[in-house]
């Protein structure tokens, strides 16, 4: 049970997100660099009467990336149109999407690393000088004709950043990274989201949700959403310090804020590799996930909490995953050779 339960946590629901997901820069709590540029922008394009930039924004699954989005659209006055790379099968799709939008509208394109090369091709002219050239007819009588479409501002997201093609990114006039929270700014979410849910929580309740979610805000208010279930039913609907620890403890949510796929990897590297180093590849095959997924959405984590070094010959398990997993360093897999 446990296992799913954690691995369901950094799943949306969609319900409950819109609920608590917030429509303006003012509420959106955290990554104050990203947020002051967008807020900048979408300020400046306003002053002028002008259409937003194009923006990407990249970084792990529940950041903030589909919020940010609709903020941004807020901010301008703007409609949105939500679809995602790989719904989008054919150029007609993205024509018909294009073609049907106002002036100044935003079109989110979700895992926009997953859209056609073929459809991609056509997004570069659209985004660039509002036109599509469509072929149409076959053989001695194709031709192609140029459509004119209304300017907009294309909002693209994606998970894994380093997958998108060149020509692609560089059509993008603001491209930002999401960044883990910190446990402050989790916190500030949690009362956020308490406050909405009408639960009462402390400072000591909220931090200690915040310290178990993984740097992340969608499994924050999902934890959230766990705690005042047990609240509710133990605990007169007040959340502290020991309503949360009993509620996550009873979940079997870690203590760390690790998933599942977390642990698989490190003791892949600590049981499988010897610690390390070990290369992506090699660590991918051995948890069955795509090398680019370990990369961009599981490693950044885990170094950034000092369970995983990055170095030349490979990942390395630190002390800290030691601990973590209770093996005592050199006890199992291959033997160990530190290059140090
Ligand atoms: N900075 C923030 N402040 C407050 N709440 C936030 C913030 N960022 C995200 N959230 C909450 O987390 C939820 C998940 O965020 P969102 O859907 O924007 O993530 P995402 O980056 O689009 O994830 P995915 O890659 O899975 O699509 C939102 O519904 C919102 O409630
Ligand atoms: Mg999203």
């Amino acid at each position: 049970m446990s296992e799913r339960l954690v691995n369901d946590m950094n799943r949306p629901d969609r319900e409950f997100e819109t609920t608590l997901r917030p429509a303006r820069f003012a509420d959106f709590v955290g990554q104050a660099r990203v947020r002051e540029r967008l807020e900048l922008a979408v300020e400046a394009a306003r002053a002028r009467g002008d259409v937003l930039d194009h923006v990407m924004l990249s970084g792990p699954p529940g950041l903030g990336k589909t919020t940010l989005a609709h903020i941004l659209a807020n901010g301008m006055g703007a409609n949105i149109k939500c679809t995602s790379g790989p719904v989008i099968d054919k150029p007609g799709d993205l024509a018909g999407l294009l073609t049907g939008l106002e002036p100044g509208d935003v079109l989110f394109i979700d895992e926009i690393h997953r859209m056609q090369k073929a459809v991609e091709e056509y997004l570069y002219a659209a985004m660039e000088d509002f036109v599509l050239d469509i072929m149409i007819d076959q053989g001695p009588n194709a031709r192609s004709v140029r459509l004119e479409i209304p300017r907009f501002t294309l909002v693209g997201a994606t998970t894994r950043g380093g997958l998108l093609s060149a020509p692609l990114r560089s059509r993008f006039g603001i491209t930002s990274r999401l960044d883990y929270y910190a446990p402050a700014d989790l916190k500030a979410i949690v009362l956020r989201s308490a406050r909405i849910l009408d639960v009462a929580a402390d400072d000591d309740g909220a931090l200690e949700i915040a310290g178990r979610s993984r740097g992340t805000p969608r499994i924050a208010n999902n934890l959230l959403r766990r705690v005042r279930d047990y609240a509710q039913v133990r605990a007169d609907n007040r959340v502290t310090r020991a309503v949360a620890d009993a509620a996550l403890e009873m979940l079997d949510i870690d203590k760390h804020g690790l998933d599942e796929m977390d642990k698989r990897i490190l003791e892949s590297v600590i049981l499988k590799f010897g610690g390390g180093p070990v290369g992506v590849n090699s660590l991918a095959v051995s948890v069955g996930e795509e090398p680019d997924t370990i990369e961009e959405v599981y490693e950044p984590y885990l170094i950034q909490e000092g369970y995983l070094n990055r170095t030349p010959k490979g990942r390395m398990a630190t002390e800290a995953s030691y601990r973590l997993l209770g093996v005592a360093r050199g006890a199992a897999g291959k033997e160990l050779d530190l290059g140090l």
